[in-house]
C-alpha cells in the first residue's frame, strides 16, 4: 500500500493524521499548527514581543519570574541540554550526575565531550536516583560543585524523586541542574519546591508544540558568573542571552513559526488549567492505557509507584510468534504511531500519554492494539 493511501485509512488525529504515542515530536493540536501560517521577520516588533511574553509564561510555569531568567535556543532539546551543562559549569567545576536512563548517561557525554569533569552514581533503569548515596557523596566528596538529575526518565518512564535530590543538594549548598525534557508543562515543578539552579526542556513535549526550540531557565543572581564558561559559540546560553537582553533579538535565524506554534500552545495549556490540568489528562490516559493493556495480558516495567503519566514501557510478550516489527506496522496501518524500547537489557516497546488527544483516543488506540494482536496471531 502506498503512504498515501496508508494516511489516509489511518486517519486518527484533529487534521486526520496518525495518532503519535511517542515522546515527541508528538500530536499537536489544529491551532497550533494554524500559528504557524505566518512568516515574520526577526526584527518584527509583533515578534519580538511574543517573544518576550512567551519566555515570561515559561518563566511563570514555574514560579519562577522573579528568581531567574529564560533563555531560548534554537534546536532539539539535546541542544538545550549541552547548552545548560556548558553554560552551569564552570571549567575547572565538578559535576555529579544521577543516572538511571539514557539521557542520564547523555549528560555524561556530553561532559565528556566539552572536557569538564563527571562522576556518577548510577541505579538501575527501573529504579529511582540513589538519593542515600547522593548524600554520602556530596558529605564525601567537597570538589563537586554541581549535581545533574532526569525529572521523568523517558528511556523507561520512571518518576525520579527531584522534590528529594534537591533538598539534599540545597542542604550540601551545592547547584543543581534539572533535564525536565519530558517533565515541563506536566509535572510540578516550582522552584518554590524544587529549588533549582538550571533546568533545561523543549517545546515539543508536554507543552505540545512542535519541534525546533529548547529552552534554559536559570538562576538570576549565579547567572552574570557563567560568563565565559560556554564551549561553544552557537551554544552559549550567556552570549544569547546578553543579545537578546540587548536587543530583544535572537543571536542568530530565530525559529519564528516554532515560536509562534509555542505562544497557542501555551495559551493551550493555561486553558486546560495549567500544569495541573495537564497532568490529570496526562494521569487519565496513562491509566485507561495501562488498564488495557494489562487486560490484554502485557505488562508494564515499572509498578504503578513509579511511573510518571508521560510514557509506559511494556514488556515485549515473550511469545516466538510476536514481532514487534509486524505489531508496529499493523498497529501504524491502523492510525497508531508507538516506539521501540530503549532500555539497554530488556526487550520492551513504549507507549506515550502525551498530545493533544484524552482518553477516548488511548481507548480507541488500546482497541486497535486487540484487533492487531487477535486478528493476526502476534
Ligand atoms: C529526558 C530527555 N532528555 C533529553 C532528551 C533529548 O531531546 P531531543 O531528542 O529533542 O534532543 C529527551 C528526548 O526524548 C528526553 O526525553
Amino acid at each position: 500500500m502506498s503512504r498515501n493511501k496508508k494516511l489516509k485509512k489511518a486517519r486518527r488525529s484533529s487534521i486526520n493524521d496518525p495518532l503519535l504515542l511517542t515522546p515527541g515530536p508528538l500530536t499537536t493540536s489544529a491551532t497550533v499548527k494554524e500559528a504557524m501560517l505566518h512568516d515574520y521577520g526577526s526584527r518584527d516588533d509583533y515578534f519580538i514581543e511574543l517573544n518576550r511574553r512567551v519566555c515570561q509564561e515559561l518563566l511563570t510555569l514555574c514560579d519562577a519570574q522573579q528568581t531567574h531568567l529564560c533563555i531560548p535556543l534554537q534546536g532539539s532539546g539535546s541542544f538545550a541540554v549541552e547548552a545548560m551543562i556548558a553554560n552551569q559549569l564552570p571549567r575547572e567545576g565538578k559535576l555529579l550526575n544521577l543516572v538511571n536512563g539514557a539521557y542520564g548517561h547523555r549528560i555524561t557525554e556530553i561532559c565528556q565531550y566539552i572536557d569538564r569533569k563527571v562522576s556518577v552514581i548510577e541505579t538501575a533503569e527501573d529504579q529511582p536516583v540513589d538519593v542515600a548515596r547522593l548524600n554520602q557523596t556530596l558529605t564525601d566528596d567537597a570538589t563537586i560543585t554541581h549535581v545533574a538529575v532526569v525529572y521523568c526518565e523517558t528511556t523507561s518512564g520512571i518518576l525520579n524523586p527531584v522534590e528529594e535530590v534537591a533538598e539534599i543538594v540545597a542542604r550540601h549548598n551545592r547547584r543543581l541542574l534539572i533535564d525536565a525534557m519530558s517533565a515541563f508543562g506536566a509535572l510540578p515543578l516550582s522552584v518554590g519546591n524544587i529549588p533549582f539552579d538550571a533546568i533545561a526542556a523543549s517545546a515539543n513535549k508536554c507543552l505540545q508544540s512542535v519541534p525546533g526550540l529548547g529552552f534554559v531557565i536559570a538562576k538570576k543572581d549565579t547567572f552574570p558568573r557563567t560568563r565565559g564558561n560556554a564551549h561553544s559559540l552557537s551554544l552559549d546560553l550567556h552570549a544569547q542571552w546578553q543579545y537578546m537582553n540587548d536587543t530583544g533579538q535572537w543571536r542568530f535565524t530565530p525559529p519564528t513559526h516554532c515560536l509562534l506554534a509555542l505562544d497557542q500552545a501555551l495559551r493551550e495549556l493555561e486553558k486546560e488549567g495549567g500544569v495541573s490540568g495537564r497532568y490529570k489528562r496526562y494521569e487519565e490516559n496513562c491509566r485507561t492505557l495501562v488498564t488495557g493493556m494489562r487486560d490484554l495480558g502485557f505488562q508494564t516495567l515499572l509498578p504503578d509507584e513509579l511511573q510518571a503519566p508521560i510514557i509506559v514501557t511494556f514488556l515485549m510478550p515473550g511469545e516466538e510468534s510476536f514481532n514487534f516489527q509486524e505489531f508496529y506496522d499493523r498497529l501504524n496501518a491502523l492510525g497508531y504511531v508507538i516506539y521501540p524500547g530503549k532500555l539497554t537489557n530488556i526487550d520492551s516497546f513504549r507507549v506515550g500519554c502525551i498530545g493533544h488527544f484524552g482518553p477516548d483516543k488511548m481507548q480507541a488506540a488500546v482497541s486497535a492494539i486487540k484487533t492487531v494482536i487477535t486478528g493476526s496471531g502476534l
